[in-house]
């Protein structure tokens, strides 16, 4: 099967989350079953030439792509995504992706992906590649089923393609003027109340691919039942109600080669589930980097993320005095809201001695969390899939995780199967978003670290879980197939 992936991120080329990690690793294991991949991305200025080779496509040349009439210069550069033979196209446009950031809070954020998601339809023209699918991801790719269908459906090589937008989080909708729809040549009829890609007065890219593309997908399986609900659907469960039998969940896989504790490039000391010794001397390496001294009986738990509401850090912040009275000590990286920075940055500094914090984006230190870290914190108030809890089960770092999302169909509650007389528990989980809830888990997973054979047993069954991409990627090639048959 022939399949074009376009994305907004991509590991390692731009990251800001967990769809780079997705769109890096997917491609790889489809073409391991057999499907021809092309992946699609923005050339951004943070996207290091000099490190990836990468050479102009000349069969695809200069293309002059319309975005509110006026017409900008694309190229397409070429490369592999790394350890593969996958080819990756970079959308050079300098105009628009000669930026300090991935995305933007300028005005013309809209039109820069309206560019994008043309300049790749305009690319497969030129390649005269017809994909069986074209699978979209979240709102940056939202209006390109639209698009193909519409305002380039009087091309047949596209006759039998099909579309397949896949939400990685339902929340982030890229919610426009109305104006947007005109830079985009979208008909009027799409843009009045109704139509389909309206969305309260103005143009929604999300909505609009989640009305528009064969076949939708998000994924966990969790979240795909969540995002029916008022509760998690910002506004899109009205969309999706009519559109619930062409909604698949899929638990993302994680990259095995990136994220394996035996052979991790950022790690100095490997490990595997039979031989913890390594994991240890990691969070000695690790923690004597920073100003909390090394304690093999006191627990080390690891925070790794964006800071944002979604990940739940404002239930720290009521709890803080609680868990600060804990026997536990605490390593934090992650960047974005003040609000949350501020606070990591304050605790570190009221608490020199169990709390260090890292206020940045840092590959190399995210790994080196997994690996010395005894414990992964995640009380995300949603979430769509998550890797983290996946890269720290398969470190033998327990989760402890609010039961949301696909962080509930990962994280196994120690306590609870145990309860059943089942020991196949992998972490700790709490269901209500409150401080209090996550302070209970937090005590649970403490009191169970005390208990060094009940430990292991715990990180143990986290370490055989298979997480790799095989699983899914056949899931993604069924939904495909799908999609297909819509089409012919
Ligand atoms: P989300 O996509 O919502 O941010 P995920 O758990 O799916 O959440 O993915 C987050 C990814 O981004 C992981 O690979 C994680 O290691 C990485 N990450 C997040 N924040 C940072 C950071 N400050 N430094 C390095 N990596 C980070
Ligand atoms: C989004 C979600 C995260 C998910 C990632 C990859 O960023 O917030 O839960 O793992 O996409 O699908």
């Amino acid at each position: 099967m022939k399949i074009a992936i376009a994305a907004s991120e991509c590991a390692p080329f731009a990251k800001t989350g967990g769809l780079s990690d997705v769109i890096g690793s997917l491609p790889k294991a489809l073409a391991k079953l057999g499907c021809e991949v092309k992946v699609f991305l923005p050339k951004y200025s943070v996207i290091n030439e000099a490190q990836y080779p990468m050479r102009l496509d000349l069969s695809i040349g200069e293309m002059q792509v319309r975005v509110g009439g006026i017409p900008r210069t694309v190229h397409a550069l070429k490369s592999k995504l790394p350890n593969s033979d996958v080819d990756i196209y970079f959308i050079d446009c300098p105009h628009y992706f000669h930026r300090a950031r991935i995305y933007t809070s300028d005005w013309d954020e809209d039109e820069r992906f309206i560019l994008f998601q043309k300049s790749v339809i305009e690319a497969l023209q030129r390649l005269q590649w017809a994909p069986d699918v074209i699978h979209c991801n979240d709102w940056q790719t939202g209006l390109l089923p639209l698009l193909l269908r519409d305002n380039y459906g009087w091309d047949r090589l596209f006759h039998k393609t099909a579309t397949v937008l896949s939400v990685h989080n339902i929340a982030y909708q890229g919610w426009f003027p109305r104006e947007s729809g005109y830079r985009a040549e979208l008909r009027q009829e799409h843009l009045d109340k109704g139509g389909l890609a309206e969305w309260g007065g103005g143009v929604n890219f999300l909505k609009t691919g989640l009305a528009t593309a064969d076949v939708l997908t998000t994924v966990s399986e969790t979240y795909a039942r969540e995002i029916l609900t008022q509760e998690y659907g910002y506004g899109m469960e009205v969309v999706l109600k009519w559109r619930k039998g062409d909604l698949f969940g899929i638990l993302n896989g994680i990259d095995d080669e990136t994220w394996n504790p035996q052979t991790d490039r950022f790690i100095p000391f490997h490990f595997s589930a039979e031989n913890l010794e390594g994991k240890e001397k990691n969070k000695r390496f690790l923690l004597d980097q920073t100003t909390i001294n090394y304690n093999p009986d006191v627990p080390l738990i690891g925070i790794v993320s964006r800071m944002v509401w979604q990940k739940g850090f404002d239930l720290i912040e009521r709890e803080v005095y609680w868990l600060m009275q804990k026997n536990a000590q605490w390593v934090i990286l992650g960047s974005g809201e003040d609000r949350f920075e501020n606070f990591f940055n304050w605790m570190a500094h009221e608490y020199p001695h169990k709390v260090w914090a890292y206020i940045g984006f840092n590959t190399e230190l995210a790994h080196l969390i997994e690996a010395g870290a005894d414990m992964f914190l995640m009380p995300s108030r949603y979430e769509p899939c998550g890797l983290n809890q996946m890269y720290s089960l398969r470190y033998g770092t327990v989760p402890i995780a609010r039961k949301t999302g696909g962080l509930a169909d990962t994280v196994l509650d120690w306590d609870e199967y145990a309860y059943r007389g089942q020991l196949i528990g992998n972490g700790f989980t709490f269901e209500e978003p409150s401080g209090f809830a996550l302070s209970h888990a937090v005590h649970r997973a403490i009191e169970a670290y005390r208990n060094k054979p009940l430990w292991r047993r715990i990180q143990q069954n986290g370490m055989k879980r298979d997480f790799s991409w095989t699983n899914s990627a056949r899931k993604y090639i069924e939904v495909y197939k799908l999609a297909k048959a819509k089409r012919s």
